[in-house]
């Protein structure tokens, strides 16, 4: 069967990311409908009303209304936010468990409905449960992406322009791995113009931005419960990429099968996004030390992955 065209979007799961994400895409104008699929049905309800009460002032029209999995069908794009969220001071991998099983009921769901476009997965640990997603439903590797690490890649980038005072559209640089704490940065890659940033950088500073980068969420979630803009902003980027059939490059969560040595595993990693989904991971030229890490945090995913599907 040949991919679902158009740009209809299911959103499942209308929390915090959900909402946000559902708002962004308003005010970026992305796509003409959006449904909405919540077990919550008043407060999903409620938001669609919201939503509905910004189109005139939105970019484009857009039809938004609440709807159910059957509306998958003939959905381009389905959204998943669904699940329990991160507690504070809880990992993201301590919710595989209870995410695992609600993931199975949802993505069996959505392919009873005939459903034959691509996946996009927001909910932790999302590398675990874009896996979940790719083997529950069946479809090819490249047609379920995961949020991966473009947030926490949007963090690195923020962080070092700040410390150069540069625009972070304009500082390049990638975290790759888990989106999680094995997750490590790209020195090798990073750079403003092209001009590398690591040698412009000691040791020590290298290793406080890496930490702020991978420590960010538990510190947002300490001070207001949880995050949600920065992955809404990362989850509508890509939304974009596949609608528009960008080809571009971004660190989206992946399936390897064979990329920098590896296999059988959803990490965040630099992929080129088109319309039909990934069309190829790009293999940066990593050094000994970053291999090693990549290693380390494919096994760590690969651990919990082996015993919770
Ligand atoms: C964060 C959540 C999306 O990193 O895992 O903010």
């Amino acid at each position: 069967m040949n991919l679902t065209l158009g740009n209809k979007i299911v959103l499942v799961g209308n929390g915090a990311v959900g909402s946000s994400y559902a708002y962004a895409l308003l005010n970026q104008g992305l796509c003409d409908e959006l449904i909405i699929v919540d077990l919550n049905e008043e407060k999903a309800k409620g938001d669609v009303m919201d939503l509905n009460h910004g189109i005139a002032y939105a970019p484009t029209a857009m039809a938004i209304r609440y709807g159910s999995y059957e509306d998958c069908k003939d959905a381009a794009l389905v959204v998943i936010c669904a699940g329990a969220a991160q507690k504070p001071g809880e990992t993201r991998l301590d919710l595989v468990n209870k995410n695992v099983k609600i993931f199975k009921t949802i993505v069996e769901s959505i392919m009873d409905s005939g459903f034959n476009g691509i996946f996009l997965v927001a909910t932790n640990p999302v590398d675990i449960l874009s896996y979940a997603t790719w083997k529950f439903s069946g479809l090819p590797k490249e047609r379920v992406i995961g949020s991966g690490t473009i947030l926490d890649s949007a963090r690195f980038r923020y962080l070092l322009g700040k410390e150069f005072d540069t625009a972070a559209v304009s500082v390049h640089g990638y975290i790759i791995g888990e989106h999680g704490d094995s997750q490590f940065p790209v020195w090798s890659f990073a750079n403003i113009a092209g001009t590398p940033v690591a040698e412009r950088l000691t040791e020590e500073r290298k290793k406080e931005i890496a930490v702020k980068v991978r420590d960010a969420a538990y510190e947002i979630i300490n001070a207001k419960g949880a995050t949600y803009y920065g992955i809404a902003m990362g989850l509508v980027r890509i939304t974009k990429a596949i609608l528009r059939n960008e080809n571009v490059v971004l660190p989206v969560g992946a399936m390897l099968d064979g990329e920098y040595g590896h296999h059988d595993v959803f990490v965040g990693i630099p992929s080129v996004i088109t319309r039909n989904g990934v069309k190829n991971i790009v293999e940066l030229s990593l050094t000994e030390d970053e291999k090693r890490k990549l290693a380390k945090s494919v096994q760590t995913l690969k651990d919990i992955q082996n015993s919770a599907l």
